[in-house]
């Protein structure tokens, strides 16, 4: 089977361009997506000034699919899990009515979610009941893992996500992953809008693409973030019962 993973849709009707970009992506998704596989959201899938997820999700119901979504820093935790109560009640839902995070055990992986939003912090927040919840999830699993998380957990080696934005959960969430990393098949990222790939331990981290626009690399510090003129993109994971293979695909 298949894991279809995008990223940062930063979502709103208002912008053409990125609504342009979006739909080329869910275009390719749907070109390529075959029985029994399944659509992953590492975050951000509004722009923080646009709140209503219903056309979003209109869009991804067509492709008829089931899809699994983890909250960004442009999302909010409290609207993200009233829509999917709403308008997707098949989606896992939380045990914490605050915070996304959640199993979902319906494919061979186990997927395991978990919501960093922080309102007005870049680089998020995971606390430590969240770290409690994941090592229980990973421990008492029989099954091979996928984390979903939105920031890139490690050193991107980019100024902007590393320094300007960092986030201080990164160490332990590290150190947990390292700990497990013969049961973890995949950490799912986003965040960084671009593809960047690196590892713990054994464990490969991949964030996607963003589906509407790319970031440039600030490998040096640079006032603000730039877009760069780099096509869009997502990636298709696809587990073939013992392992992973990833596949970027630009649009
Ligand atoms: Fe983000």
């Amino acid at each position: 089977m298949k894991f279809f993973h995008i990223s940062d849709l930063h979502f709103n009707p208002q912008d053409m361009l990125g609504l342009q970009n979006v739909e080329k992506v869910l275009q390719s998704v749907a070109a390529y997506k075959q029985k029994d596989d399944v659509l992953l959201i590492s975050g951000d899938l509004l722009n923080k000034d646009f709140g209503d997820y219903r056309p979003l999700f209109d869009k991804l119901f067509a492709l008829n699919m089931p899809f699994l979504c983890c909250t960004g820093n442009h999302d909010d935790s409290l609207c993200l899990i009233a829509a999917l109560k709403n308008l997707y009640p098949a989606h896992p839902l939380p045990q914490s009515p605050h915070k996304l995070d959640y199993v979902c055990n319906d494919y061979p992986l186990k997927i395991i979610t978990l919501d960093s939003y922080k309102e007005n912090c870049a680089g998020g927040e995971i606390l430590p009941f969240q770290l409690d919840f994941l090592e229980q999830e990973i421990e008492n699993s029989h099954k091979p893992i996928i984390i979903m998380v939105h920031q890139f957990p490690l050193d991107a080696g980019l100024n902007f996500f590393d320094k300007k934005t960092a986030a201080p959960w990164r160490p332990k969430f590290v150190q947990l992953v390292a700990k497990y990393q013969e049961k973890i098949k995949l950490v799912v990222c986003g965040h960084l809008h671009n593809s960047v790939i690196s590892h713990i331990g054994q464990t490969p981290v991949i964030s996607a693409f963003s589906a509407n626009w790319q970031a440039d690399f600030d490998f040096a510090p640079i006032e603000n973030l730039k877009n760069a003129s780099r096509p869009v993109g997502y990636y298709i994971h696809r587990f073939d019962g013992a392992d992973i293979t990833s596949y970027a695909v630009a649009v």
